[in-house]
């Protein structure tokens, strides 16, 4: 087995890097590129039914925010704790179209020793077995469904679902799962109190991983204008999003043993998140928004970061997997430190 291999369930990809479902993957040209670049294995942009969620990638929008909120220039490579401001809709072609590019896709990336992901929102549960059965049919090896798109509860009503609650997971998961055998990602929302119950749904009705988390929404206010930045909600990302997803990552690991892979997304700009998110127990990294704003490149950089770290630790990637998670303690097996507090009293 090569350094970088991983397994999803039954799928072996070459590296544990797929570059998450967005604007960038619309065309076969930017799925060629990413392929090009390396990629494990490139999600498609997503597609549904609904005509009002194709609407609504033309009403998109997006900004660069720095942390003082300020809104940076597209045209420069943004800082590393740059954050990621955007509304966001699917695929604007119908699902035959969409299809069509998805097989094309796939068969691109046999010939690259990847895979390009089927990607579905659903809209209508029917309407979602549906395509499933359609795209398992196609050939198309692997297929997500993201049922916690952040913009959910914004979009126009029906368009696009957000599922937050641990029965409806299973619910959901159960009803593809009996419907096709295609290996199926279930990829989850980070708005939820109840995300490791998420994934054990997911896991129990038979998805063979989960991708967790998705973002937050969000809201900026301008303080010169008074106006919201983008004019409405939007999700919010950044690499401060690291932590938080890790978090979820590890909580989730203990419910449900480390037999079952997880993929991060949500926080992750260079090789070195990847093995963060890897230690913290997932088997494989999406990432998304550090392609849409610093390109390609950063696929070809990332994994010359992780060999480069792997073969300095002489690991594996798979060695890196929930290697701090297991390590984690509570607060009350903490070694006690006397008084500690004291050195944030004034003299
Ligand atoms: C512009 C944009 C469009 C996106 N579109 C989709 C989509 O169609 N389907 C999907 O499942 N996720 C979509 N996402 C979510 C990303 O795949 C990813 O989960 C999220 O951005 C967090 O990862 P990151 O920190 O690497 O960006 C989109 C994200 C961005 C920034």
């Amino acid at each position: 087995m090569n350094k970088l291999n991983v397994k999803i369930g039954n799928i072996e990809l070459k590296n544990p890097l797929i570059c998450g479902s967005g604007e960038q993957f619309i065309e076969l040209i930017g799925i060629e590129k990413a392929l090009k670049h390396g990629a494990g294995a490139v999600v498609i942009k997503s597609t549904n039914e609904s005509t009002a969620a194709k609407v609504q990638l033309h009403k998109t929008d997006y900004t660069v925010i720095d942390s003082n909120f300020k809104q940076l220039p597209w045209d420069q490579t943004p800082p590393r704790d740059a954050s990621l401001f955007n509304r966001s809709g699917l695929h604007p072609k119908p699902f035959n179209e969409w299809l069509e590019l998805a097989i094309r896709a796939d068969l691109m990336a046999k010939k690259y020793n990847s895979y390009a992901i089927a990607s579905l929102i659903p809209a209508d549960l029917d309407k979602l077995i549906e395509h499933a059965k359609i795209i398992e049919a196609s050939g198309i090896r692997v297929l997500e469904v993201n049922v916690g798109a952040p913009h959910g509860d914004e979009a126009v009503k029906g368009a696009i679902m957000l599922e937050r609650e641990a029965s409806h997971i299973k619910e959901i998961t159960q009803k593809i799962r009996d419907a096709v055998n295609v290996p199926l990602w279930i990829k989850l929302t980070g708005q939820s109190s109840e995300i490791p119950a998420m994934v054990k749904a997911a896991k129990d009705a038979g998805a063979d991983a989960v991708t967790l988390m998705g973002r937050f929404m969000g809201f900026i206010p301008d303080i010169e204008t008074g106006e919201p930045i983008l004019g409405t909600h939007a999700a919010y990302g950044g690499p401060w999003a690291l932590p938080l997803t890790a978090h979820q990552l590890v909580k989730s690991r203990k419910l449900i043993g480390s037999d079952f892979q997880m993929i991060a997304t949500n926080g992750a700009r260079d090789g070195y998140d990847m093995i963060r998110f890897m230690m913290a127990g997932a088997s494989a990294v999406q990432m998304t928004s550090a392609i849409f704003t610093d390109g390609y490149a950063v696929i070809d950089k990332t994994l010359r970061q992780l060999e480069k770290y792997l073969e300095q630790k002489n690991m594996n990637t798979t060695d890196l997997i929930g290697l701090a998670a297991d390590r984690v303690k509570t607060y009350a097996e903490q070694d006690s430190k006397v008084d500690h507090w004291r050195k944030f009293t004034p003299e």
